[in-house]
């Protein structure tokens, strides 16, 4: 297994470019299941999460091809073999549970398995299901997986209990063919959301609202295959931010998706570093003192919780005291005992962490838990003393390309190496 080695004490400075973004890819991956014929997706970025979809887009039946320039992808899918996600794919991806919308919608049945918990939190798919059986779906749950039958889904009005991206996502998949009108109520306003519906809405669909609490799907009978170019990755971009503010570094962030990151840039600007827009991309400058700031994780457009575990590493070496509450995950803290190892001062009392800012971090042998606390332990090694080694990287591979690479290039000390 591969490992992340780090020492730290460079400020980055240079340019970084910004991948395509994963959970833009993903459903739009899920989209191409509604119909016969080739679907293009540009700047798709090299991932783990991305090949595991491929597998499972295999299982199902799909032909797959990559295509010049890098980063195409394109997809057709003719028939469904079986259309079934197993048990094997969605444990190690939970965004596998894409599939079922757009397999109910144009194969009228789906079996996929309940992702069950995961490390960040229980993350059921209940809201995935509630919305389909309104939509008329016959739906059992047998042997661990969700069983879906649907000859003609209908058009209903629902309410989503709670902010779901992939839900939001699911069913505006399983709402393109349905007979009449769906509306999706405190739908999720991510940006990723957006993507999917103008890529739906270019193959052919009726969907308004997208980006606004209210989504609203009518129903057609025929789609067409898509050219779509991903989105940038607001959450990587975002990433590389925290780490030239947090290394006191000057680093131009290009294809920075800027308005995705408002929340992100204001903070960043309490803690003085200075944010500023230019004609190739948001260029961050940090400076030292860096002054604590408290944040709370919200859905978009409030402050992402993919962002939260980077903020907190910051947080560690800040002049004074910050109160972080995450909102959105009930069990998003791992990261916390792998940064105490390091020296930093965090207490958590349930949701909310405070952390103390200290003088120093000391690099250490790590363990990582996940994907974005992975992110935040190789940020806080590029101020530490000394020597950190980040292992279970294949988190950090699921989501960032080239994390190492990009950082190299801006100056960081960083290798992979072998365990
Ligand atoms: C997506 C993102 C993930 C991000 C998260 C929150 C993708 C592929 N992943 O995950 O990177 O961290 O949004 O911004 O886009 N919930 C329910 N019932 C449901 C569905 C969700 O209670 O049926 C709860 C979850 O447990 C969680 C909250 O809703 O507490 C938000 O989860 P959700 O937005 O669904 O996260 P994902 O879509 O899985």
């Amino acid at each position: 297994m591969d490992k992340i080695v780090i020492q730290g004490g460079n400020r980055l400075v240079g340019e970084v470019t910004v991948s395509g973004a994963k959970n833009a890819v993903l459903p739009l991956m899920a989209a191409s299941l509604l119909v016969d014929g080739w679907n293009t997706i540009t700047n798709v970025p090299k991932l783990r999460d991305i090949e595991t979809f491929k597998i499972l887009l295999n299982h199902l039946g799909s032909e797959i091809a990559s295509d010049s320039p890098e980063g195409t992808l394109k997809i057709r899918t003719k028939d469904v073999a079986s259309p079934e996600a197993p048990y094997e794919l969605v444990k190690t991806m939970r965004a596998a549970v894409l599939v079922l919308g757009p397999l109910v919608s144009r194969f009228k049945r789906a079996r996929v398995s309940l992702p069950g918990g995961c490390a960040i939190g229980a993350r059921p798919i209940d809201l995935h299901i509630k919305g389909l059986r309104q939509m008329g779906a016959d739906i059992a749950i047998e042997s661990g997986y969700v069983e879906v039958k649907a000859n003609k889904l209908k058009g209903a009005k629902i309410y989503m209990d709670t902010i779901t991206v992939t839900g939001t996502e699911n069913l505006m998949l399983a709402a393109v063919h349905a007979d009449g009108m769906t509306t999706l109520e405190n739908a999720a306003l991510e940006p990723e959301v957006v993507c999917l519906a103008d890529a739906l809405n270019q193959m052919g669909a009726h969907i308004s609202g997208a980006g606004t609490d209210t989504i609203r799907i009518e129903g057609v009978k025929e789609l067409r295959p898509v050219n779509v170019r991903v989105i940038p990755d607001r959450i990587e971009a975002g990433t590389f931010m925290v780490a030239s503010a947090m290394t006191r570094g000057n680093v131009l962030i290009k294809d920075c998706p800027y308005n995705y990151l408002d929340s992100l840039n204001q903070k960043l600007k309490e803690t003085g570093a200075e944010v500023n827009q230019e004609e190739n991309g948001v260029r961050v400058i940090g400076d030292w003192p860096i002054r604590s700031i408290d944040v709370k994780t919200i859905p978009y457009p409030g402050f992402p919780t993919d962002m939260q575990a980077q903020i907190m590493s910051m947080m560690t070496i800040a002049s004074g005291l910050s109160v972080i509450t995450e909102t959105v995950f009930e069990n998003r803290f791992m990261h916390v005992s792998e940064l105490k190892r390091m020296g930093a001062d965090i207490t958590v009392d349930g949701r909310c962490a405070v952390v103390r800012g200290v003088k120093r971090l000391s690099g250490a042998p790590l363990m990582a838990t996940d994907l974005r606390a992975s992110a935040s332990l190789i940020l806080a090694g590029l101020v530490a003393e000394g020597k950190t080694e980040v292992s279970r990287i294949y988190h950090l591979d699921r989501g960032y390309e080239n994390i190492e690479k990009k950082l190299k290039a801006l100056g960081a000390k960083i290798e992979r190496t072998k365990e």
